[in-house]
């Protein structure tokens, strides 16, 4: 008897002062899983990860890490923003100067703005990544689907953070690439033009634009990025950690052999973490972030780009009509992100990678679909479709605008169809099909804006460029 009670009232009474000596001996090693779970539950970094979770999620290939990865690409963007804050001068007198004076004068200047260019770019490629996997896995399903909105709203914010740095180094390229994005805006309909002089801060892009994007790009997004990022952890936290991996037909057990998350699942994510920071320092090192001659309002250069990862909406201005191009299709890209996890799935697949084995060669024939047509479409449009001869009695927005919309949307509505009735596919694999085929098409696109588009944005080969 006496034994049991010295032992609870060391249990209770000691765990305190064993926290503290695990601090001292290295926080990442409590003696007992007892001690790990205390260090998990009052530990405040700790309270955005899962305390346990399932043995079987911590498999590599389930998540690739890519989450984390996320914030620690926007650690290293945080740290090295902060440095970089301390040269940079936001006029357009200025600007360009100090970046100059940062990558020739100052110590490790240029290595700095470099971690910081490429990280951005990085964490854009790697948070589509993360969307991807967690859209495969079926990790947007019930109790997840908030989660899924918080992080649309995260991608979402990455993209201001990217595109409103963009402009800050006050180059040819960064001038030029944001006059063409913000033009884009002009062609929303009735809002279009005062929402461009918003953004821009007046009619022209000046210094009031660039203290506009510097206030975005240095306080609003971070901030909302630091808050909803808290958030996000904090849902998955609550959701027992991430989707439950299993493979295609396989019924989980009702529990699930569970580890503790310290050190199961912090070691792996630590790992990886000082991988990318490697990865990323070294990649700093030998390749330079881009800086063009200092921007002149006067003379555009040929071709003039918008950032890669708007440049699928640049080609698709070659393709529609504006209003098409830049919002009604983007508007339902957007609606149809938001409305995937609330749609009526007649089964879900959670866990499995692209839902079932006809959910995988369904995926693959769609992609194989978007990679024959997408090519074909644009070379056919550039070189023999030519609806303003064709159609010149009707007004631009409908033949170069709602007409090949309907004709595209009537195609990809017959395909789905075709899909639920030929291949008795279930849904939610039908519908997976189509996020593959409108995936693949708009990163065809893409690669067709970054490297097959030359002078005067004609179509040309890369090595022509
Ligand atoms: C800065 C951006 C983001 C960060 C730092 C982030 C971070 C994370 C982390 C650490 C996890 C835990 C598992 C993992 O590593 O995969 C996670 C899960 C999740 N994320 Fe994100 N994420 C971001 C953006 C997004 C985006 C763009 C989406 C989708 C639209 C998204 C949706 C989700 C969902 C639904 C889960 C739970 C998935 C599951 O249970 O399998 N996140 N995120």
């Amino acid at each position: 008897m006496s034994d049991a009670g010295s032992d609870q009232s060391e249990g209770r009474v000691g765990l305190g002062r064993r926290f503290w000596r695990s601090v001292f001996r290295g926080p990442l090693y409590p003696r007992d899983d007892r001690e790990r779970k205390w260090v998990v539950v009052n530990n405040l970094i700790l309270h955005f990860r899962p305390v346990q979770l399932p043995a079987r999620s911590l498999k590599y290939t389930h998540t690739f890490g890519l989450g984390g990865m996320s914030l620690v690409l926007f650690l290293l963007l945080a740290a090295t923003g902060v440095l970089l804050m301390f040269v940079y001068e936001p006029s357009p007198e200025r600007a360009y100067e100090s970046i100059r004076a940062l990558e020739n004068e100052v110590f490790f200047g240029k290595l700095v703005r470099n971690i910081h260019h490429w990280s951005a770019n990085f964490l854009i490629a790697v948070v589509f990544l993360h969307l991807l996997r967690v859209y495969f896995t079926g990790g947007y399903h019930a109790p997840r689907q908030f989660n899924w909105l918080i992080g649309l709203t995260l991608l979402l914010c990455v993209l201001v953070s990217n595109f409103t740095g963009y402009l800050l180094p006050w180059d040819q390229l960064s001038y030029w690439a944001i006059t063409i994005c913000t033009g884009m805006i002009g062609y929303v309909p009735l809002i279009g033009e005062w929402l461009q002089g918003v953004i821009r801060g007046g009619p022209e892009i000046g210094s009031a634009t660039l203290i506009n994007f510097y206030t975005f790009h240095t306080t609003v997004v971070p901030v909302l990025l630091i808050v909803l990022m808290a958030w996000h952890f904090w849902r998955v936290r609550k959701a027992h950690g991430v989707v439950v991996p299993r493979a295609p037909g396989e019924e989980l057990e009702e529990k699930p052999e569970s580890v503790l998350a310290l050190p199961n699942l912090l070691m792996r994510e630590f790992a990886v973490a000082l991988i990318l920071v490697a990865f990323v320092m070294a990649f700093s090192v030998f390749v330079n972030a881009p800086l063009d001659a200092a921007a002149n309002p006067g003379m555009s250069p040929n071709p003039a780009k918008a950032p890669w990862y708007f440049v699928g909406f640049q080609e698709l201005l070659f393709h529609f009509h504006g209003s098409f191009a830049v919002v009604v299709i983007p508007l339902l890209v957007a609606a149809a992100l938001v409305l995937l996890p609330y749609l009526r799935y007649d089964h879900q697949g959670e866990g499995v990678w692209f839902v079932s084995l006809r959910g995988r060669q369904l995926g693959v024939a769609a992609a194989l679909i978007a990679l024959v047509v997408t090519p074909l479409w644009i070379v056919l449009d550039e070189y023999w479709i030519d609806y303003a001869a064709w159609l010149s009695g009707l007004p631009p927005v409908l033949r170069e605008g709602a007409l090949p919309f309907a004709v595209l949307l009537a195609l990809i509505v017959g395909l789905y169809i075709a899909i639920r009735r030929r291949f008795s596919a279930s849904r939610v694999e039908a519908v997976q099909a189509m996020f593959v085929l409108l995936g693949v098409a708009f990163a065809i696109l893409t690669i067709t804006g970054v490297w097959f588009r030359g002078a005067g944005m004609a179509l040309a080969w890369p090595w022509n460029l």
